[in-house]
């Protein structure tokens, strides 16, 4: 049995920089992860690896549709799948591993196997118990099924499935127009699978600008992938070596069916807390399965703490990161402060599409007076060379101040332009002061400027 100031329980992105910002700050830590390498569902079965092949297939794609036209010619790629997963693999294996690396380094303490909160102060681990000052859940979340699917991993899988397939499957169903089915979706549709993908709502990414989600859908078509709308799906069945799926339109309620070889159920997640033993400690946890926390992620229960996806708010890597952060600075005694409204969100498609801030729905909802600037990549040098002229940025101003709401982009490297307009967020920025600064030609950056010149007196190039 060993004494620590704080044991956090889970090594996802939340977990693993929670831990290395306690131990930053003088606190023994430990962590305790019952897979094999740590780095939770981001590292080795959602983030990482997904973009490892969203970027092999975009190399695919690239090479199969603009390289003649630059004058490259003379080689017909094929696909060894082996090998791509094998590199997919490696990439895993080193970001795990680089966590690894950093816990050895600030001194954390990996407890291996899965925890558990016998009692406030206390965490089991296997047969061994440790006492903590400080306990944080970090333990994330879990694929949360259609009722009635049963996820198999072979040929009906969630993400975790579809990262492993044992071929590049030639029909592929995806269930959900959100994150994970469009990146996946993407990926197969690149490899030459027949993608289409089901949907309840009648738009895709729910929650995104409108205008955002009728591009993109559009951008997606072009690429081949198909779309049910406003499909309510019922049933999945595996039978005769085919995967049907039963769904019902919701404009007539009538009744239809669809086979693939591989179904992918990507409906969303859930928090994963079970056999944390939150219950008879007494935790509160809300009608969604989260753990309930106050602004300094505190639970109803003295020295337990919880961040990430296990708790309120997106999903996201890099929200649980702030969160970790910030518990941990204030455990330390620190005022730590974590800004909601400046959360990008990125799908890392090709284009990517990214957003910051509030949508147009959501001010007209508000009833601020607002402005829009927009500037489409068709008008940047730099998109137009590399074939990367779809899609546009999108600024959204105060019509008075001019401080800048929120932003969304569809186009090449969406997820790293965006960061610069979280910057102007955080510092309360006007789109005039994005507008006058001075951005290098010819960057694919010009575009979000462009955006900004847009909510002023015009854009140059448009
Ligand atoms: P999601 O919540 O983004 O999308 C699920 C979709 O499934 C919704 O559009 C919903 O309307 C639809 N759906 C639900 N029930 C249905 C039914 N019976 N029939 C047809 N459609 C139905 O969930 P997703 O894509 O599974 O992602 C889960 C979480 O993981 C999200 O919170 C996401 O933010 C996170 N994530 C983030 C990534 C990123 O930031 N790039 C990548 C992957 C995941």
């Amino acid at each position: 049995m060993s004494s620590y100031d704080v044991i956090i329980i889970g090594s996802g992105p939340g977990g693993y920089v929670c831990a290395i910002r306690c131990a930053q700050l003088g606190l023994k830590t430990a962590v305790v992860e019952g897979r094999d390498t740590l780095g939770g569902t981001c590292l080795n079965i959602g983030c990482i690896p997904s973009k490892a092949l969203l970027h092999a297939t975009h190399m695919l794609h690239e090479a199969e549709h603009n390289f003649a036209a630059m004058g490259l010619k003379g080689k017909t790629q094929s696909v060894d799948w082996k090998q791509m997963m094998s590199y997919k693999n490696d990439t895993i294996a080193t970001n795990t591993k680089g966590i690894e690396f950093l816990f050895k380094k600030n001194k954390i303490d990996w407890l291996k196997g899965w925890g558990s909160i016998p009692e406030i102060g206390k965490v089991k681990v296997g047969d061994d118990l440790h006492d903590a000052k400080n306990i944080i859940i970090a333990s994330g979340s879990e694929v949360s099924s259609l009722k009635g699917v049963k996820i198999d991993e072979e040929n009906i899988v969630s993400s975790t499935g579809a990262l492993e397939l044992a071929k590049i499957p030639k029909k592929l169903i995806v269930i959900g127009a959100g994150v994970i089915g469009l990146e996946l979706g993407s990926v197969y549709k690149r490899l030459g699978a027949d993608v289409t993908v089901i949907e309840f709502l009648d738009t895709i990414t729910p929650g995104m600008d409108a205008e955002i989600q009728k591009g993109f859908k559009k951008i997606l078509a072009k690429q081949g992938l198909k779309f049910i709308m406003g499909a309510a799906v019922q049933g999945v069945e595996r039978k005769n070596n085919k995967t049907s799926v039963a769904y019902k339109l919701r404009k007539d309620d009538s009744e239809h069916t669809l086979d693939a070889d591989t179904v992918l159920v990507s409906t969303g997640r859930r928090p994963y807390t079970d056999g944390l033993g939150l219950t008879e400690l007494g935790v509160e946890i809300s009608e969604r399965g989260q753990i309930k926390t106050d602004s300094h992620y505190k639970t109803n229960i003295n020295g337990i703490y919880a961040l990430g996806d296990c708790i309120d708010g997106p999903m996201l890597a890099h929200k649980a990161e702030d969160e970790g952060m910030a518990c941990a600075e204030g455990l330390a005694g620190q005022k730590p402060h974590v800004n909601y409204r400046v959360i990008p969100g990125v799908i890392y498609t090709h284009p990517e599409v990214a957003n910051v801030g509030k949508n147009e729905e959501q001010l007209k909802e508000d009833g601020q007076d607002y402005k829009v600037g927009k500037f489409s990549f068709m008008g940047n040098g730099r998109a137009k060379a590399n074939f990367a002229s779809d899609g546009f940025v999108k600024i959204l101003a105060d019509k008075v101040t001019d401080r800048i709401l929120g932003a969304h982009i569809i186009g090449p490297m969406a997820g790293d332009l965006i960061h610069e307009i979280c910057v102007a967020m955080e510092f309360g920025a006007s789109a005039e002061d994005l507008a006058r600064t001075c951005h290098a030609h010819p960057t694919y950056s010009e575009a979000v400027r462009e955006a900004a010149l847009a909510c002023g007196d015009g854009a140059i190039h448009a």
